[in-house]
């Protein structure tokens, strides 16, 4: 069996058995409709640093917990590393696709708890600039993930570069990862504004790291909720839950494993638990189709009001 038939035959079966109840067949799921899969979350921040490939890598972890199929997608292109993260080594990443060489699964690298990452490279830079050959390759390429996938998951990387706003605009979901700190703090809120006033994004979700305790993640949600409340009328911004400040994360960054793997019982490992509970619980926003093949048509749309608005600066 060759690595792109293990990993087919992975997505497949990703923890089936062990959690029937959460996980529910793609017949049933077609049949509710408040559950409508695969859905895509990109995870942003305005200022680096702050998490999100933590957040990412452990909330990918959690979902696979849950019987989830969840896809990764390292889309912070300058300096992808969620594979470090992990301690994996892709051995193709989406440039063989784009070049042809390779299939989408055989691009798909496994990691920890049978979650699949696609991995990016820095030569992916031009992603949204694709002619329109290449743009429909890719479609239909992604296109076959569409029935493998429950989540796609998207560290988008930080700031406001036309990159970075391309990818939180297709998502159907956006989290916003932010820190107390107050830097951190106008930082976010100038991803949502560039977001919700050149773009029209109208809902966002925060997601507080690194703080003290619950007192101190609610008050910085805040302060950004209270500006987009009095600055960005019909803007939305839900409190997904906070992550608190804690060793173990950089302990388990250093043996290249989630922290929710490696040290399951720390205060960290049992947010990221609650809070994808709270995201697989929570219906998906009803505006969006929310399909993978949707994602990416979106992301190439994205093109046009980027560069009219002159990319996003
Ligand atoms: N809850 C936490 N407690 C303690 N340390 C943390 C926590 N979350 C993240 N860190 C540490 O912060 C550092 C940055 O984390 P990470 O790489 O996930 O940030 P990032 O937002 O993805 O950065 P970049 O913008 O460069 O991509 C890491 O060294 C990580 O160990
Ligand atoms: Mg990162």
């Amino acid at each position: 069996m060759d690595q792109a038939e293990g990993l087919r035959n992975l997505m497949d079966n990703s923890q089936k058995e062990q959690h029937e109840p959460l996980n529910p067949s793609p017949k049933k799921r077609k049949e509710d409709h408040a559950v409508r899969w695969p859905r895509v979350i990109s995870v942003g921040s305005g200022k680096g640093g702050v998490g999100k490939t933590n957040v990412v890598a452990n909330l990918a972890f959690a979902f696979t917990r849950l019987g989830r199929k969840v896809l990764v997608f390292d889309a912070d292109l300058g300096l992808a590393n969620i594979d470090v993260l992990l301690g994996l080594t892709p051995k193709y990443n989406i440039q063989h696709l784009l070049n042809r060489e390779k299939g989408v699964f055989d691009i798909l690298t496994p990691g920890p708890g049978g979650m699949a990452v696609l991995p990016a490279s820095s030569g992916v830079l031009e992603l949204v600039d694709l002619d329109e050959s290449q743009k429909l390759f890719l479609l239909d390429e992604l296109d076959l993930l569409a029935e493998t996938v429950d989540i796609l998951l998207i560290d988008t990387g930080a700031g406001i570069s036309s990159n970075v706003l391309y990818f939180n605009l297709a998502a159907e979901e956006s989290i916003v990862v932010v820190t107390p700190e107050p830097t951190s703090i106008t930082d976010a809120y100038a991803l949502i504004k560039v977001l919700a006033s050149k773009y029209k994004k109208d809902g966002f979700t925060l997601l507080v790291n690194s703080a003290r305790n619950a007192q101190e993640a609610k008050e910085t949600f805040g302060k950004i909720s209270r500006a987009v409340d009095r600055f960005l009328g019909g803007v939305s911004v839900d409190y997904l839950g906070f992550v608190p400040f804690d060793e173990k994360v950089p302990q388990a960054v250093r043996s290249q494993r989630p922290v929710l793997e490696a040290y399951p019982q720390a205060l960290s490992s049992r947010s990221f638990m609650e809070m994808a509970r709270e995201l697989v619980e929570r219906p998906p926003s009803p505006r969006t189709p929310g399909q993978v093949q949707f994602f990416w048509q979106h992301l190439f749309q994205c093109r046009q009001p980027a560069e009219q608005n002159g990319r996003g600066d």
